[in-house]
Formats: C-alpha cells, structure tokens, sequence
C-alpha cells in the first residue's frame, strides 16, 4: 500500500484543514494510507509521533475548522542538509515516499529541493549505517505535489491561493464595522491590510467596500499622491459621503520604493482637516472560519494533489495544484515559485507593468 504524507507549513490559512482531510479521504479512498506531518517541516525532522497515520474519521469536522489543525512552524533544521537528511530517514521509517504541502511559496520551494537531493540524502543515509540498502530500495524516489495555502494570493500562475477569499471577507466585514462608526463621525479611517508583497488582498477590499482611496505594492504611489488622494477624497465628500476609507497593504509602496505607513496617511488626511484615526486588521484577516469557497478549493485541490502523487512518474516536475477559469489544473511548481518571485525583481527594478502583468489576470486589467 501506498503511504502518502500531508503537512501545512508557513503562515496558517483558512482552508488548509480542508485540504488535510481531502487528500487523507482521497487516499484512503484510493487504498493507500494517509499519514499527518505535525508542526510543519519540523514534525519530519523530529519524526516518531509527529507523523501519525489518519484514518477518515481522524478528520471529521476538519472542513469548517479555520487554522491548520495538524499545526504548522517555521523549522531552522530544514533549511540545513542534515536537517533534511534526517527527515528522509524519519519518511523512510514510517514507509513514506509521497508528501503533499499545503502553504506558501517559500515552503513549496523547500519540498522541491528536498525531492532533488532524495537520492543523495538516501545514499548518505546508507554510507552512514543509519539505514541498508534494502531498507530505502523501494523508495527510490520522493514525490512532491504542493497546494497553495496562504491568505495573501500571492502564487503566479494561480487565480487563488487556499485561504485568500476568507480572509478578503473577514477584510470587508472588519471594514464594514468602520464604517458604521466612520460615518457617525464623519471620520476618516486607515485601515491597514496583511498581504506581505502582494496588494490582492488590498485591491479586492476596496471594489468589494467601496473604499475612497488605497495603496498596493504593484502600483506605488507616484510623485503628487498626496494631493490626488486629497482631491478623490475631497470630490467624494463634495458628492455627500459621509466618511472616508483608504486602506494601505502592509507593503505599500512608493515610486521609489520607499514604504508608504497608514500614520503617514493618518497625518496628510488630519492636515487637510479630517478627524482620522488607525485601524490595523492585523492577524484577524487570517484567523476564524473558512468561507465557503476555500472549504471548496481546498476540498477539490486536495484530491487532485492525491490523484498527482498517484500519476506522478520518476520524470514528472513536481506540481502544483491550481485554479484556472474555475479549472483545477497542475503546474510545474518551480515555473510558478520562479514567476512569482519575478514580480519582486521588477518591482526592485522598478518595472512596475511588468509586476503587475505576472500577478493574476485581474490584476494586470
Ligand atoms: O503570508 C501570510 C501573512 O499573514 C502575511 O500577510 C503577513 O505579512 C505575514 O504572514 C505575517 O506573518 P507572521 O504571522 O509570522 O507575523
């Protein structure tokens, strides 16, 4: 039988449950056996009871959990090669040859790499008398399939990550919530959004709240972005709005690539008379229940990461599972780990159409 590993490692997101309990269910289904990595990367380095086998009734009730219930860290003796050697053998032991990743670029990376370097860890292993030659025979090579679990939306090559639309509705909720207490007052409210490097999360929130004004990091602020702010904001005010809302993504930036603050906001709108106070969302963008579309996403990616470990050849890339046009496909995993990080040089080079043509569609119109 067939034991196919599933962790969530990096930053939490809504949804990464769902997809533990379809590729465990999918597994199952499919006669093979389904084994959990606890805490991320480190649950294979430490092996022994931080890699447990789930049977279906293991996860129920997984679907509507927010978080990683299996737990997720960031592992300092991953990134080192005894740290990875280590893992190999613990994989081994428990007869694991297949692990599926749910969480960000940086962690699907780290998978990729360990797959790479499977026959070299293996050999050293047997040089080292920690494990024979027959012991690692039949796992001669280690399949890798990654899902994209993380709130930013930030993977090329998907049109959304395991998590985004959970937290873009915990985003608009939150801002709703200002709302009723900005036009109360007729305040001005900035509200701070997560998203790291990438403004999705930020441009989404403002269509779906009708915001006055925001700040992303693939369309920095240009020279004079004070005072066309002020004019928008001004012109909304002229028309009867009774507030104002800007929301800043945490890496807003401007056309010099200096970080654009929500107090240095704070302080433009108060100069031009507004009474404006701060609002960072903060970690309960991630937090709390997923929405129905990522207990979706999660759900159908997670069985088809399971029916790629079940395809996969000793050639295939390791893929990456994907939504496209409402499409779940594959990827090769290091063509959209190397465009996604694409976006980051031409924004340091300052090419920002060429930022914003490798994110999603929806954001290059
Ligand atoms: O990647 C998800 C994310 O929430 C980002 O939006 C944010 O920049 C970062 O993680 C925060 O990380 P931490 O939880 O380690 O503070």
């Amino acid at each position: 039988k067939r034991r196919i590993g599933v962790m969530t490692s990096g930053g939490d997101a809504p949804g990464m449950n769902g997809a533990v309990r379809a590729v465990v269910r999918m597994a199952i289904y499919n006669n093979c056996e389904a084994f959990a990595i606890f805490e991320g990367y480190d649950g294979l380095v430490k092996g022994g009871d931080m890699i447990k086998e789930m049977k279906w009734q293991d996860v129920r009730g997984y679907l509507m959990e927010g978080g990683t219930l299996i737990g997720t860290a960031r592992c300092k003796e991953f990134m080192q090669r005894d740290g990875r050697r280590t893992a190999a053998k613990n994989m081994i032991l428990k007869g694991i040859d297949a692990l599926v990743i749910c969480g960000g670029d940086g962690s699907l990376t780290g998978a990729d790499k360990f797959r790479a370097e499977w026959p070299s860890l293996l050999e050293e292993l047997v040089e080292s008398k920690e494990l024979t030659a027959e012991q690692i025979e039949p796992f001669k090579h280690l399949n890798i399939v990654g899902l994209v679990g993380s709130i930013d939306n930030d993977l090329s090559m998907t049109d959304a990550t395991i998590g985004c639309y959970s937290s873009l509705a915990r985003i608009c909720e939150a801002i709703d919530s200002v709302d009723t207490t900005a036009t109360s007052h007729q305040r001005a409210f900035v509200v701070e959004t997560m998203g790291r490097h990438c403004g999705w999360l930020t441009l989404m929130a403002g269509v779906a709240t009708g915001s006055d004004f925001i700040f992303i990091p693939e369309k920095p602020a240009e020279e004079g972005w004070q005072e066309n702010m002020l004019h928008c904001i001004r012109q909304h005010r002229a028309m009867g709005k009774r507030k104002t809302i800007v929301i800043v993504a945490e890496g807003a930036i401007d056309t010099n690539l200096n970080k654009i603050t929500p107090n240095q906001i704070k302080d433009i709108l108060s100069g031009a008379g507004l009474d404006t106070r701060v609002t960072t969302l903060g970690h309960v963008q991630r937090g709390g229940q997923p929405a129905a579309y990522d207990r979706m996403l999660s759900t159908l990616q997670g069985v088809e990461a399971v029916k790629a470990v079940l395809e996969a050849t000793p050639e295939t890339p390791s893929p990456v599972i994907c939504i496209n046009e409402n499409k779940i496909v594959r990827r090769p995993l290091l063509e959209a780990v190397a465009q996604t990080l694409e976006v980051g040089k031409a924004i340091e080079r300052k090419d920002f159409n060429t930022a914003m043509r490798l994110r999603d569609a929806e954001f290059a119109e």
